[in-house]
């Protein structure tokens, strides 16, 4: 008899919830969502947004609380109950105020990119800052097609002060790599610009904007045309969004940590409940369900118009897997994972066409080697990605340097923890702070 062990509190999906509270802002009314953990990365764009003038109350747990006073959150009140609850009350776009100060994006890239499309269709000045990582990132890939639009940019790198225009002029981009948060930031001030503005991208990327947007009334239309995706949007200066009422699917990136160890230990299968399993998220679990993992889907349903399902887990034995860009950018944030689940698989695991990790929070190309190295995993890098072969783990202590550096990068560190914990049953985290950027209680559910 297997032995069934429960995940309740998955993290509400960081992407959906940074865009639950950008485009509440944009709504007339009261918006209310409610969800299990919130990361710092998603309290960095409440802040703002609180900055900018919108009223956002939180009714958190003592744990949520403790980190979002961390972040600067105002207005936060106790809940006894299990979910928290964020209200956004707005008049839409003219609510939002110049800021009295910088606004500070911490860590999170989504943050910034999509605050850009934000504030491109304001008639104020502000300042975007963030953590060392993020002001190393390239922001390049939305000032471009945004300054197209009218606004105005002081550069490509954070601190970047950006000068909106209430006369946007509507673009299109044909995107080379398909990326969320450049197609959203467009779609964003693609909606107040004057004309049609219409992204195409070779790959269909999370379409979290695509759904909150067609949900809260706006016209989107969405074509195939020759293998490519396109998505427009009509411009109106004028737009007031709907409000909404909704709970926040489970995050199937943190969800893969889970996911990953129950493939791979030997003894339990488990129940990890409430995941969101929107199909440009969970291309991850097509591959393992490919690769041979024993996946069971259960209770599919529907949250705030995305699909979820509770996974049921059991111990398998998985194939190597082979790459591509194509597959590789539709499962971007879970390569460190599923890179450590191929030190496990028999063979050798290979992904190419990567290169876009080595500007994610880390370079995680470089990033995920290291951690596999350190455990004497036999690994090549390549410019675009990593040729594993699995089952090579080393005792040696002169190949196999278990100490880990910690990077700051939360996905980074939570693949090294699942590493380790899945080699020697140790339950490690060398940056705690790191790993709260999406999953504060990681150590907790593991427990
Ligand atoms: C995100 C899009 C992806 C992803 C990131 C979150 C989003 O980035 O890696 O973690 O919420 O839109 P890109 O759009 O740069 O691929």
């Amino acid at each position: 008899m297997k032995l069934k062990k429960q995940l309740s509190n998955l993290p509400g999906d960081k992407s959906i919830t940074h865009r639950a509270v950008m485009f509440s802002s944009l709504a007339e009314g009261t918006s209310t969502f409610r969800t299990s953990v919130l990361g710092r990365d998603n309290f960095s764009t409440i802040r703002i947004f609180q900055q900018l003038g919108i009223d956002i109350h939180l009714a958190l747990t003592s744990e949520m609380s403790i980190l979002a006073k961390d972040e600067q959150i105002k207005n936060i009140s106790h809940t006894e109950e299990e979910k928290n609850v964020v209200t956004i009350i707005s008049k839409g776009l003219p609510s939002l105020v110049a800021p009295s100060s910088v606004l500070d994006c911490g860590n999170s890239g989504t943050t910034a990119r999509l605050l850009l499309g934000v504030l491109s269709a304001t008639n104020f000045e502000s300042t975007l800052v963030g953590d060392h990582s993020l002001s190393k990132r390239p922001f390049q890939r939305v000032t471009e097609p945004l300054s197209k639009m009218g606004s105005i940019f002081s550069g490509d790198l954070l601190p970047i002060t950006v000068k909106g225009s209430v006369k946007l002029m509507a673009t299109e981009l044909e995107m080379k790599k398909a990326s969320a948060q450049v197609k959203s930031a467009l779609l964003i001030a693609g909606m107040f610009a004057e004309g049609l503005t219409k992204i195409s991208e070779p790959v269909l990327s999370r379409d979290h904007t695509e759904r909150m947007l067609s949900a809260m009334g706006v016209d989107l239309i969405k074509e195939v045309i020759n293998g490519k995706y396109y998505v427009s949007v009509k411009g109106d200066s004028k737009r007031l969004l709907n409000p909404f009422n909704i709970e926040i699917p489970g995050d199937i990136s943190a969800a893969m940590f889970y996911i990953v160890s129950a493939l791979v230990s030997e003894h339990q299968g488990i129940l990890v409940q409430g995941v969101g399993i929107n199909t440009t998220r969970s291309r991850c679990l097509d591959l393992l369900i490919e690769l041979g993992a024993n996946i069971e889907f259960q209770n599919n349903r529907l949250v705030a118009g995305e699909p979820v399902a509770d996974l049921f887990i059991m111990p398998s034995k998985l194939k190597p897997f082979n790459l591509d860009q194509e597959q590789v950018a539709q499962m971007i944030d879970e390569i460190p994972i599923l890179s450590v689940l191929a030190a496990f698989i028999d063979g050798e695991s290979v992904f190419r066409g990567a290169e876009e990790l080595r500007v994610k929070e880390s370079d995680r190309i470089t990033c995920t080697a290291k951690i596999l190295k350190s455990f004497g995993v036999q690994v090549a890098e390549f410019e675009d990605g990593l040729s594993i072969k699995g089952m090579t783990f080393s005792n040696d202590q002169s190949v196999a340097d278990t100490e880990w550096q910690g990077t700051g990068d939360h996905r980074i560190e939570m693949s090294a923890s699942v590493m380790r914990f899945l080699k020697t049953g140790e339950l490690l985290i060398d940056d705690l702070k790191a790993v709260e950027t999406s999953f504060p209680g990681f150590i907790n559910a593991w427990e």
